[in-house]
């Protein structure tokens, strides 16, 4: 069993200061609503073992926490016009503490929110610049471990002014101007996030790209957000491997209509860009393209190492990130300069607590959200270290993460739940042999944490000194959403507790879109007003920002996620409700592997679902109808849809089994029944419910069969 609670250090982040009414929202009760979603129930166990917690044993600063939350919501314009003035250094801000009229404008009706418009302000100057200012010049801003242990590299505020300058100068010297989109496809080199830095500096629209994804995967997010520019380089290396990334790039390029979108490829050489030592690479092994390639290895050392920052509107749009949907197609959702900024500073500094001495390691990759915000945005905005890691939390063994705090002395930790079963696995010896003193605050994100996991992170990495916060957000919406507070609200593990501050959420009847009040409820997860950091729209198709997000249930953001509000008001999310899976802590749409699987000529239909599994979270199920004419053998053919779906997604989406089925379970008018799917997947053919509605209730025997066989 998990134990209750831990001692919760004191969150010295100061909130806004004021007298207001106690929320008793949190505590009321009523029956419990019927409201049955239709999401994969994953984690019930967690509610059942989610100690109680007893309103009137909680301490000052969680019932603090209550009036500061209800004040905030209430007073939504006012709460982020005092945080933006106390977290930001604005170039011109036109509000007031006593007028804060046009903070926010625009709503979720047309999803025209804007935060702050017309106040002007660099993100890169507030990331680096001020802190050079204000005495943190030889402050390490930024450590960077390599694939191997012991390859670090530091480097310190003014280090960063001058690097970050270089990249955003040799940027313009290849033409980027203001409002240009670069793509860039980086591994986890310093050159990266210094890259992000660059753009924001001069303006231009970054639009990251996870290595990992494949080339067709690449070519379309290029072509997708016409960006002319791309900066990558000759290779990565993970977990002793190497990933030949410029040749992913040249191929991305012939795809589509990158050819004629592509001016530009700035490439790094990763050798010669972390060891100064390091001897020029061969151009004619790298492929050069003469009128389109750029060395930035050698244009650095031309550039000067200062470049003005570019002043920017609040509401210029800072980043694009790609994110899986319930269509084929992956929305460019588009984050602005001030929101975005004000949310990533705002969130560290609530949830972790941040202080400027802090050492703060987030391991995800800065090809996803939490990259971006936490590895990059937040802890640089809040002049604290961040640390950059390239490698594995298994390379080369177990200890990766554990031997990396003790000699960075870490001390807010922040990773993913499946990255903890990958470790538990291993057992408690390998944490213990590290000094682990140094820990203040653990992380969790990206799917719900299992209690197994949750009490390995609490007990053996945390000794049973340090907070776990349980961080619930999306690519969407910014920053944190859901989460604990180190001293202020309390943990209970498996849920992501309570709102931040600024956030007002809601728990919505999934088939009348009413808010459902009280506790022990179940329904789905939605916020009622627009707060700094929501991305603002799909690029380039608002209508599918709205249709995704703003108009499936009228007057709320909604998140796509199913969720269950226990007896004390704690929120627990169970899953997602639309065809988006969660594998890895990665967010993979089922159609998009749907769609790569029908591009194999012998396919005629294919149907994706996730079944529950012990370290990935979900597993990718796939099952696929050979076409009447297809003669492939069936080994043959799982190898060659396997290939194809790394090919056009990328490895990390590769299904973890393939079922050649001659039919799939279909209503009679025509629709797959993925619940179907996912209770066979799932071993459980015993609890299908109801399939009257099958046009051929014969393919349930079929598929147990074959999923039988797979097993
Ligand atoms: O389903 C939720 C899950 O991850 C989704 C967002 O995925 P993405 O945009 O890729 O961002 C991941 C990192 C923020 C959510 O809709 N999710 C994220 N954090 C949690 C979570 N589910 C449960 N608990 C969390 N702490």
């Amino acid at each position: 069993r998990v134990s209750a609670f831990a001692p919760n250090p004191p969150n010295r982040n100061v909130q806004v200061k004021s007298k207001h009414v106690l929320s008793t929202r949190l505590f009321a009760t009523v029956e419990k609503d019927e409201a049955a979603v239709d999401a994969p129930d994953h984690m019930p166990e967690l509610r059942d073992i989610a100690p109680t917690i007893d309103p009137k044993s909680s301490n000052t600063a969680f019932l603090r926490y209550m009036s500061d939350h209800a004040f905030s919501v209430a007073n939504n314009a006012k709460y982020w016009n005092e945080r933006a003035q106390s977290l930001l250094s604005w170039e011109h801000y036109p509000f007031t503490s006593e007028n804060c009229e046009g903070v926010v404008t625009g709503g979720f009706e047309y999803g025209d929110v804007a935060w702050f418009s017309g106040a002007k302000l660099n993100v890169c100057y507030n990331a680096i610049d001020r802190h050079v200012q204000n005495g943190k010049a030889d402050q390490v801003a930024m450590i960077w471990e390599g694939d191997e242990p012991g390859q670090v590299l530091k480097f310190t505020y003014s280090d960063m002014l001058r690097r970050v300058s270089e990249i955003a100068n040799a940027l313009k010297s290849q033409g980027v101007k203001k409002g240009d989109v670069v793509t860039i496809y980086m591994p986890m080199i310093p050159q990266l996030p210094m890259t992000i830095l660059a753009c924001a500096r001069i303006g231009a629209v970054h639009s990251v790209v996870f290595a990992g994804f494949s080339s067709e995967a690449l070519s379309a997010r290029i072509s997708a957000s016409k960006s002319k520019f791309v900066v990558t380089t000759d290779n990565g290396v993970r977990g002793g491997k190497t990933i030949p990334l410029k040749k992913i790039v040249d191929d991305a390029i012939e795809r589509n209509d990158c050819k004629d979108i592509v001016k530009n490829v700035m490439v790094f050489e990763r050798e010669r860009s972390i060891a100064s030592d390091a001897v020029t690479a061969d151009p004619s092994a790298m492929n050069w393209i003469s009128d389109r390639d750029v060395n930035m290895n050698d244009l650095l050392p031309k550039q000067r190492p200062y470049c003005t920052p570019e002043t920017m509107d609040a509401e210029d749009e800072l980043f694009i990130l790609y994110t899986s949907g319930s269509t084929g197609q992956p929305k460019g959702l588009v984050h602005t300069t001030g929101g975005y900024s004000l949310y990533a500073a705002h969130t560290i500094q609530t949830t972790f607590d941040l202080q400027p001495n802090d050492v703060f390691a987030c391991v995800a990759d800065c090809g996803w959200i939490t990259g971006h915000t936490y590895v990059v945005y937040a802890p640089l905005l809040s002049g604290s270290t961040t640390v950059l890691f390239e490698s594995t939390p298994l390379y080369p063994d177990a200890g990766r993460y554990w031997d990396m705090v003790e000699r960075h002395k870490i001390s807010l930790f922040y990773t993913a739940p499946t990255a903890i079963r990958s470790l538990v696995r291993f057992g408690d010896d390998i944490p213990k042999k590290y000094d682990l003193s140094s820990l203040r605050i653990l992380g969790s994100v990206g799917e719900p944490i299992n209690p197994a996991a949750w009490q390995w992170y609490y007990e053996t990495v945390g000794q049973e000194r340090c907070t776990v916060v349980d961080t619930y957000w999306q690519t969407e919406t910014g920053g944190h959403i859901v989460t604990n507070i180190p001293g202020v609200t309390p943990m209970k593990p498996g849920s992501c507790t309570l709102p931040l501050y600024g956030i007002d959420l809601v728990v919505l009847d999934p088939m009348t879109g009413e808010a459902i009040e009280g506790n022990d409820v179940e329904g789905v997860l939605a916020i009622r007003s627009p707060w700094p950091g929501i991305a603002r729209t799909c690029l380039g198709d608002h209508a599918r920002y709205l249709s995704t997000y703003l108009r499936p249930y009228p007057g709320y953001y909604f998140t796509g996620d199913a969720v269950y509000r226990d007896k004390d008001g704690f929120y627990f999310i169970t899953g997602r409700v639309d065809d988006v899976l969660n594998v890895s802590g990665h967010r993979i749409g089922t159609a998009e592997v749907e769609s790569a699987l029908v591009k194999h000529p012998s396919v005629a239909q294919a149907a994706v679902v996730g079944r529950p599994h012990p370290i990935k979270g979900e597993a990718i199920i796939a099952y696929a109808t050979p076409t009447e004419s297809n003669t492939e053998d069936e080994e043959e053919l799982v190898k060659e849809l396997r290939l194809l779906v790394r090919s056009e997604i990328g490895p990390f989406a590769s299904p973890d089994v393939i079922c050649v089925t001659p039919s799939l379970p279909m209503t009679r008018s025509g629709k797959i029944m993925r619940r179907v799917l996912r209770k066979i997947s799932a071993g459980e053919a015993d609890q299908l419910g109801d399939v009257s509605t099958l046009a051929d209730p014969g393919v349930v025997d079929v598929l147990i069969e074959l999923m039988e066989k797979q097993a």
